[in-house]
């Protein structure tokens, strides 16, 4: 083989690692939110979103996700105290709001939970989320 031919060839590989690295630190759910949701809701919902039997519901739902965006908010900050119906399961337990977290780590946890489960992976801005806690029921 002769030497270019070789030097094409190794560095596409190179191109090829590095793409893959940009693309896996890009997909990845940012981090602050992830710390936010271990501190503040795993211990219900799940490390991995499953929820906890027919007591807590999962947070897997992309279609409850997806067609909630405007109450998540609301939902960490005051909690909720309605039957909820999640994959098809029916759950009943109140959830209490989350009242210490600032608008900003809403948002981080809410972009968390949203690139990691629903399917629009919206984001959200802090400004956002204070205009939505301000329109809470
Ligand atoms: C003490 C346990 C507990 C903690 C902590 C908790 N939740 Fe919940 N969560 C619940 C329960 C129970 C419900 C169901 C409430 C109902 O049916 O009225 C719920 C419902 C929800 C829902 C709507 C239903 C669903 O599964 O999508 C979302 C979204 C949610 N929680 C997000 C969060 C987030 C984000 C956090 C952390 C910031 C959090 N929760 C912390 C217990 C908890």
């Amino acid at each position: 083989m002769n030497v270019n031919l070789r030097v094409v060839i190794l560095s596409s590989f190179v191109l090829i690692l590095l793409a893959l690295m940009i693309f896996r630190s890009c997909s990845r759910p940012p981090q602050k939110g992830k710390v936010v949701y271990q501190n503040h809701c795993a211990s219900c919902h799940g490390n991995e979103g499953e929820g906890f039997r027919n007591l807590i519901p999962p947070l897997t739902d992309s279609n409850y996700l997806d067609a909630n965006q405007d109450n998540f908010a609301c939902i960490v900050g005051y909690g909720m105290d309605q039957e909820v119906i999640v994959n098809g399961t029916s759950y009943t337990q109140p959830m209490a709001g989350i009242e210490q977290l600032t608008p900003t780590q809403i948002a981080n946890v809410a972009n968390y939970v949203y690139g990691r489960w629903s399917t629009t992976k919206k984001k959200f801005t802090p400004k956002e989320i204070e205009t939505l806690l301000g329109n809470c029921q």
